[in-house]
């Protein structure tokens, strides 16, 4: 029975998202509980306004007119947060530009830290974290204090991330890229010709395949039950 329930709540929630409001979609993050005080002249909400964003607790979003948000700044200055908890903010975060994460306990940030945050596009942390990948991953790295800035993220500059042939590079947050075969090509440096299933694909036929399996399973479940 469990089980049943919560394929029939997935189907729901899956449904439900393609009509929701912004304030069903406002992640936890943005009301963060261990964070203290915010700067009200934060640099996040300026950037947010000027954009004509929507502004909820520490996140701002940019709303379409089809009625998707996406979050797409927020600052998380004085939240306490460490290195750990940045991971578990991650999904949420995926599609951030503006991130500002001052006055937190962060040591010697790494490139993975950051991994999958390809929109970013400034980023201020504790000069004790440093921009992940340095200049080769800034236009624009700013000390003052003990807040540092990363401005303007770089990807796939070609005399670092030399890709072979018949692949093109993108990249897969600060100072992170690799190289992936264009459509057509798959195989050792991509110099194999011929179509090749794409991920994309299986994973949906996967996907698609066990929920249908789930609902064949619930409803014999119940028609058992009945009897
Ligand atoms: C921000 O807060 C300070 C004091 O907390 C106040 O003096 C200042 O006017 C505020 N600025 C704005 C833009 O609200
Ligand atoms: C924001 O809205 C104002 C007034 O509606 C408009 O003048 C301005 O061009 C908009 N800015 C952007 C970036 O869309
Ligand atoms: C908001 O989202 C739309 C659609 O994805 C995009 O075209 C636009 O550039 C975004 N606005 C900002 C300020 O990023
Ligand atoms: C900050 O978080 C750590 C755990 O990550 C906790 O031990 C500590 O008490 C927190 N400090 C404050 C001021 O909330
Ligand atoms: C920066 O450091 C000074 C003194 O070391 C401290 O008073 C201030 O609160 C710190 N600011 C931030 C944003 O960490
Ligand atoms: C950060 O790196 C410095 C120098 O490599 C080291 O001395 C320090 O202990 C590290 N801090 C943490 C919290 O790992």
């Amino acid at each position: 029975m469990g089980h049943c329930r919560l394929i029939v709540d997935v189907l729901i929630i899956f449904i439900s998202t393609s009509t929701a409001t912004l304030d069903d979609h406002i992640p936890k993050v943005c009301s963060y509980a261990s964070c203290q005080q915010m700067s009200n002249s934060s640099s996040v909400f300026n950037y947010c306004k000027t954009q004509n964003m929507t502004i909820s607790g520490r996140c701002c979003f940019n709303s379409t007119t089809e009625g998707s948000h996406t979050l797409a700044g927020i600052d998380l200055s004085f939240c306490n947060i460490s290195r750990e908890q940045l991971k578990t903010f991650k999904t949420d975060l995926k599609m951030v530009q503006y991130l500002v994460l001052d006055a937190n306990p962060l040591y010697n940030c790494s490139v993975e830290d950051f991994r999958g945050l390809t929109d970013l596009y400034f980023l201020s942390v504790p000069t004790t974290c440093s921009c992940p990948g340095e200049l080769t991953a800034w236009e624009d790295i700013t000390i003052q204090g003990n807040i540092t800035t990363c401005q303007g993220q770089i990807t796939c500059r070609q005399d670092l991330v030399p890709c072979p042939a018949s692949s093109h590079c993108s990249g897969n947050g600060p100072g992170l890229a690799e190289c992936s075969c264009d459509e057509g090509n798959h195989g050792y440096k991509c110099s194999r010709q011929g179509k090749f299933p794409t991920a994309g694909f299986a994973i949906g036929l996967i996907s698609s395949t066990i929920v249908a399996a789930g609902v064949m399973w619930c409803s014999h479940r119940r028609h058992t039950k009945m009897e």
